[in-house]
């Protein structure tokens, strides 16, 4: 309900912009890009062919599709400032804090940086989906002391990813996990980071920018953090009989069950149902067949003692960690998708723009005479 002022904590329920993007269904608990299901998206497109059809509204024909990845492909090799920042941060920062700082580089040494026109828009769009993932991979090897793994043209985005990750040439069968991974993470509607970006790009600003600020919002736990302090919270159960205590000593404490509730979806979040499947087969397969276990019991009991209901970050822990991902990478490896429908909601918002300034209601103190500094006690 709406204070007098019309102040809706937590913007809930309000509709900020009009989007042809994302269509999201919370009481059916559907969700859809640009009018296709998520269920058919991840089962049978490619990330690349999702990021197509959130930037031009239609799904690529063959020959746009490869004319796309060739472009993809070219804009992998990493700036050589950026990777000399990479060897200069700190090895224990946060992988997210590195993608914001090296965002914001980016858009230093981007030639169409302060041009915001739909051309340049969509060139920067290219570079910036190529390149968050190829910074996410260099920094991890940067800080095992490890070269970069030089990008492989021959790959698709999800399987370039998990080489540059990995150094090897990942698996057919975890190559298509992931992709699926990718598209289910691809775009959101007006999640806090999408909002993040609307809102910078509403006041000109450019994509680097908006970018670099929906990486903020991203990282915290209620957002895309989640998923990083689910794995944690699956080690910390450690095996599948302990997750009914764990869970009913976690909600007596009070604490916040990491990877559960959503603002939008009641019915059930319908990445999850997707992602859980993903997790299993490469669960089972990996031999990491134990986390996932542990998923499931912990699912049914936070379930049944608090109503909640898996987000999209909880399958996606046990399924990321069987894929080797390592745990602080998590929300890197969301951002490596999300830039997606970041950008295509810039491209959106510069399209029609209007600066995003909302009201507060005020509740400080009424005006009160200003006192010199001798004369306060
Ligand atoms: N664990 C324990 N209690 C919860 C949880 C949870 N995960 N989620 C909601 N609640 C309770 C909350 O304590 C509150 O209870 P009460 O009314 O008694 O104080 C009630 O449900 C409403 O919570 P809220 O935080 O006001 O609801 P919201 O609509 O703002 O919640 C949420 C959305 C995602 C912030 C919340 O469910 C949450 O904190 N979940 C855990 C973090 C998480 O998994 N985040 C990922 C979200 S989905 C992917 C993404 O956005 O990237």
């Amino acid at each position: 309900m709406p204070t007098e002022a019309g102040l809706i904590k937590g913007l809930e329920g309000v509709v900020a912009a009009t989007t042809r993007l994302c269509h999201l269904d919370g009481v059916q608990g559907r969700l859809a890009y640009q009018g296709h299901d998520i269920d058919d998206l991840a089962r049978r497109a490619s990330f690349e062919e999702v990021v197509w059809l959130l930037w031009h509204g239609e799904l690529p024909r063959a020959a746009a599709l490869e004319g796309f990845r060739k472009e993809l492909a070219a804009a992998r090799p990493p700036e050589p400032l950026v990777l000399k920042a990479l060897k200069l941060l700190p090895r224990e920062m946060h992988p997210m804090r590195v993608l914001q700082t090296t965002i914001a580089l980016l858009g230093a040494l981007d030639s169409d940086a302060e041009d915001n026109s739909a051309e340049a828009n969509r060139r920067k769009a290219v570079r910036l989906v190529a390149q968050m993932a190829t910074i996410t991979a260099a920094f991890h090897r940067v800080r095992q002391g490890k070269r970069p793994a030089p990008p492989r043209p021959e790959l698709g985005h999800a399987a370039n990813f998990l080489y540059m990750v990995a150094g090897k040439k990942p698996k057919a069968v975890q190559v298509r996990a992931f992709d699926a991974a990718l598209v289910l993470y691809a775009e959101h509607e007006m999640n806090a980071s999408t909002f993040t970006t609307r809102v910078i790009a509403s006041t000109l600003s450019d994509m680097h920018s908006a970018v670099a600020g929906g990486l903020g919002a991203l990282k915290g736990p209620l957002h895309g953090g989640a998923g990083e302090a689910v794995m944690r919270t699956l080690q910390e159960i450690g095996s599948a009989d302990q997750a009914e205590a764990f869970t009913k000593k976690a909600l007596a404490e009070k604490r916040r069950l990491m990877g559960f509730g959503h603002r939008v979806y009641k019915a059930g979040d319908p990445r999850a149902r997707i992602l859980r499947e993903l997790a299993e087969k490469a669960c089972r397969q990996s031999g990491e067949g134990r986390w996932f276990d542990i998923a499931v019991r912990l699912h049914e009991a936070v379930n049944r003692e608090k109503g909640l209901i898996p987000n999209v970050d909880f399958y996606s822990a046990p399924l990321f960690y069987a894929l080797g991902i390592p745990v602080d990478l998590f929300v890197p490896v969301i951002a490596v998708s999300r830039i997606a429908g970041w950008t295509a909601h810039v491209l959106e918002q510069h399209a029609d723009n209007r600066l995003i300034r909302p009201r507060a209601e005020y509740v400080g103190p009424a005006h009160r005479p200003f006192r010199p500094l001798a004369e306060r006690d």
